[in-house]
């Protein structure tokens, strides 16, 4: 029997961080032995906000295919490719803006919230509405049976299959609904102890060198409660104990739970096994990042590889969207 497909994607912001890993990484790895997959760099998605300045985007997408398959992310096993280069995607997403109620995208969580949270750019636009319905040609012009995302992504996907329930029903059974794979995504903090993110210049790089990630640690957030080293703390309201939660071992938990209650160890202690489990994590990353960072063509042409996989698994369906459209041949 034919694997299950999934479909996910990642927008090209900036070099991927620790969140990314546990957050999407982590379980895309994994996925590619049991599902077939197309991973996406969503470059158009980049320009739903970043519309006004969109200089840093073409150096961004080799940014992310370098984490990628440092990381694990495997071309011989799964379709790595850009979002732009598969037309197919932008001529369904506008078939489908045809089909769409506008009140749908307005009550996406996501429309209203970015608007409040990126205050200083205009996203009163067109694009930004109608990003979680191009989210949706993403998916469905593969008939992807399974899409993998965290928690904030989960109302997409529900939209996804609220779409393809009007599409089908308007023009017959095309598209399969798409099934959310939840992702556990652990609370992963910057190390001021807001949430990690690149806009808040807390995060830590999988390409930072160990030296930059014991430097970035070191000054990390503690429990304000820790003055002083015989103070005792509460890990469970601790951004490095999160840290702790996402990258050690559970002995290494365990130890730091303990000694942090009692003031049996120091912060600096704590803070010292969690970068050693932490660069045990990244070791494999870095061993294979500088490969890639250092041929870009080839990174390329390994995205051209997979921009032509996808295309044709992309245009069999449009054929199919086509004539159920009774557009003409
Ligand atoms: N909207 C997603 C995000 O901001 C990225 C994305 C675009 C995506 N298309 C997708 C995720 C399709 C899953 C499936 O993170
Ligand atoms: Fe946080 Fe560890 Fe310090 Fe406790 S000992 S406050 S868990 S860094």
């Amino acid at each position: 029997m034919a694997k299950p497909r999934i479909l996910s994607g990642m927008r090209p912001t900036g070099p991927l961080h620790l969140g990314h890993l546990t957050g999407a990484l982590d379980n895309w790895v994994p996925l590619q032995d049991t599902h077939e997959c197309f991973y996406s760099i969503v470059d158009w998605h980049a320009l739903t906000t970043d519309y006004a300045d969109p200089s840093a985007i073409r150096a961004n997408t080799l940014e992310v295919a370098c984490d990628w398959l440092a990381a694990g992310l495997d071309p011989k096993k799964s379709t790595l490719f850009v979002q732009s280069h598969v037309k197919q995607h932008a001529e369904l997403h506008l078939l489908l803006s045809m089909v769409i109620p506008v009140p749908w995208l307005e009550r996406v969580p996501s429309f209203k919230e970015q608007q409040q949270n990126l205050k200083e750019k205009d996203l009163s636009t067109y694009g930004f509405l109608g990003y979680p319905l191009l989210q949706s040609a993403d998916i469905i012009v593969y008939k992807a049976d399974a899409v993998p995302v965290g928690e904030d992504q989960a109302p997409h996907v529900e939209l996804t299959r609220e779409v393809v329930r009007r599409f089908n029903n308007f023009y017959g059974p095309v598209f399969p609904e798409p099934k959310t794979l939840l992702t556990a995504t652990p609370r992963i903090p910057g190390t001021d102890g807001r949430k990690m993110s690149k806009s808040y210049g807390n995060a830590i790089y999988l390409k930072d060198a160990p030296e930059s990630v014991r430097a970035a640690l070191k000054p990390m957030v503690t429990d304000p409660a820790r003055k002083r080293r015989t103070d005792p703390g509460t890990p469970e309201i601790c951004p490095v104990f999160d840290l702790h939660k996402a990258f050690s071992s559970a002995e290494t938990q365990a130890w730091a739970a303990h000694g942090c209650r009692t003031a049996g160890i120091g912060c600096l202690d704590c803070k010292g096994r969690l970068t050693e489990h932490l660069l045990q994590r990244l070791e494999q990353i870095h061993a294979r990042r500088p490969e890639f960072a250092s041929r870009p063509d080839t990174v390329w042409d390994i995205l051209r590889e997979g921009d032509k996989r996808a295309r044709e698994v992309a245009e069999t369906t449009m054929r199919e969207v086509r004539a159920a459209m009774k557009l003409p041949e």
